[in-house]
């Protein structure tokens, strides 16, 4: 049944006609009103009154054995709106059968709609700052925190691109964030108002097969606070919800301004293993100087090897990165002039997810090399490959997907890079405010930064 808990959740009006509601639905389990989802909805206010008709779309965990994108599931429901100053009521009265699962709107639903945040709606493939509900702790094991640097990545231009599966209903993106914590259900034990910490944007189910072997970024279904700004809401807002399991303390040495990089640098932890052993002395090509091949530069280097090229078809990149090249004496090419020159490589780290540049690395790769595929290539994207070629030479193709169990060891990181690496200048970062979303997104779509981060808060 769907019903509104006696409550009486308010809408703080603002002659605004349209605006997101933001609540909790109750799905009972197993006789337990145990398992939450998050919902939002636009609903258009009318400062009189009257009948509005919402559709109210499930944004949280699917059922288990379906997969996230497939199972929005939608219910709707016909809420009348009181009008009444400053706040309007708002019961139900009537359900829509459509939905078998119970849906319960929960009473200490606070809306609220005080909070900024860049969503994106991927029905238009629009970006917009608009105002949402601060969301409120309404789960013993959650956390809310207060974003203050959240980063803007090449993951972020595929989903604004429509390259790159998201939640179809307007989102809060952003899955690369420092924040400090501002509240925490009654089970958060370990964590302090004002902790600064680093929030890994994903998490899996805790109970699948993939979950228990260690290996959650394969979880079909994910936790609830799975895939924050890709699934669920993440960090370009002023506050974010997330569990207690993807939250991570800093060490005081750690600025919240360098901390930002922690969520990539995860990513390249988790690849570091991966692609390890990588004897010192290696020839090692870096296909594209976005962050991400820049970040793998300052890790490559931080580990000794000397013998690294980095490839950039774009000539704006290649300037921006000139200082960190000298300072590391590694080689900037074009692929053209990798090519010409003839060199192999014992290990390629593609960083562009372009597949004609990840077909050309291959057959760069020296006999005994390895090839590892970070960059995201869009989902349809094919490459050719000789089955004979790799045989010969005993070629390992490998992969690499975000970062299982990485958050600690990328703190570490970030520590052990920042002094002597990550400095934003050198590496082509550049700090926007959330309201120029327009122009952060711009400057690293033409590749004139490799990388955009709004402060946010600090
Ligand atoms: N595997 C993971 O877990 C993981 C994590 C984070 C990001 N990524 C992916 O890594 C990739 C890089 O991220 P980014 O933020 O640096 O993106 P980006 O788009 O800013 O950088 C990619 C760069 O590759 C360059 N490029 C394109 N074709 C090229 C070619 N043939 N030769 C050389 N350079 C070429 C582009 O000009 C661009 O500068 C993206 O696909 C992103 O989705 C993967
Ligand atoms: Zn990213
Ligand atoms: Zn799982």
């Amino acid at each position: 049944m769907l019903s509104i808990n006696g409550g009486r959740p308010s809408v703080e009006h603002k002659a605004i006609k349209t605006s997101v509601l933001h609540g909790l639905i109750l799905l009972p389990e197993q006789g337990k009103t145990r398992a939450r989802r998050v919902f939002d909805t636009i609903i258009p206010i009318d400062a009189t009154g009257g009948s509005v008709n919402v559709t109210m779309s499930r944004i949280g965990a699917p059922p288990e054995e379906t997969p996230w994108h497939c199972a929005h599931l939608a219910a709707s429901a016909s809420l009348r709106l009181e009008a009444g100053s400053p706040t309007f009521k708002m019961r139900r009265t009537r359900r829509d059968d459509a939905s078998d699962l119970p849906l319960v709107i929960n009473s200490k639903t606070q809306l609220k709609f005080n909070m900024n945040a860049v969503q994106f709606a991927s029905r238009d493939k629009k970006l917009a700052l608009v105002q949402v509900p601060t969301p409120v702790i309404s789960h013993p094991r959650e956390v809310l925190v207060k974003v203050a640097y959240s980063g803007v990545c090449g993951t972020d231009l595929h989903i604004i691109s429509g390259n790159f599966p998201c939640n179809p209903l307007p989102l809060t993106l952003g899955h690369e964030f420092s924040a400090t914590v501002v509240d925490f259900g009654s089970e958060v034990t370990h964590l302090t108002r004002g902790d600064r910490v680093v929030v890994d944007p994903n998490s899996g189910c805790h109970k699948c097969g993939f979950c228990h072997s260690g290996r959650p970024h394969f979880c079909t279904t994910g936790g609830f606070y799975a895939n924050l700004g890709v699934k669920n809401h993440g960090g370009w807002a002023q506050f974010c919800l997330c569990s207690v399991e993807q939250v991570h303390k800093l060490p005081k040495e750690i600025s919240l301004r360098v901390a930002a990089l922690a969520e990539p640098l995860s990513c390249l932890a988790h690849g570091w293993g991966l692609i390890s052993p990588v004897p010192v002395g290696a020839n090692i090509l870096v296909a594209g100087a976005g962050i991400i091949g820049t970040l793998w530069v300052c890790l490559l280097h931080l580990h000794g090897h000397r013998r690294v090229t980095l490839t950039e078809i774009n000539p704006s990149r290649r300037l921006l990165l000139k200082e960190l090249m000298d300072d590391t004496g590694f080689q900037l090419k074009t692929p053209q002039d990798v090519q010409n020159s003839g060199a192999n490589f014992d290990l390629i780290i593609d960083c562009t997810g372009h597949g004609p540049a990840i077909e050309s690395a291959l057959k760069l790769l020296d006999r005994g090399g390895k090839i590892c595929i970070f960059g995201v290539a869009p989902p349809g994207a094919k490459i050719e490959v000789s089955p004979f070629e790799v045989y010969m030479k005993e070629l390992t193709i490998l992969s690499v997907k975000v970062n299982p169990f990485a958050f600690p060891k990328a703190v570490a990181l970030v520590q052990a890079l920042s002094e002597k690496y990550l400095d934003y200048e050198k590496l082509g970062v550049k700090v926007f405010e959330l309201e120029d979303f327009p122009r952060a997104v711009e400057l690293l779509k033409t590749g004139n930064i490799t990388k955009a981060i709004f402060q946010i808060s600090e």
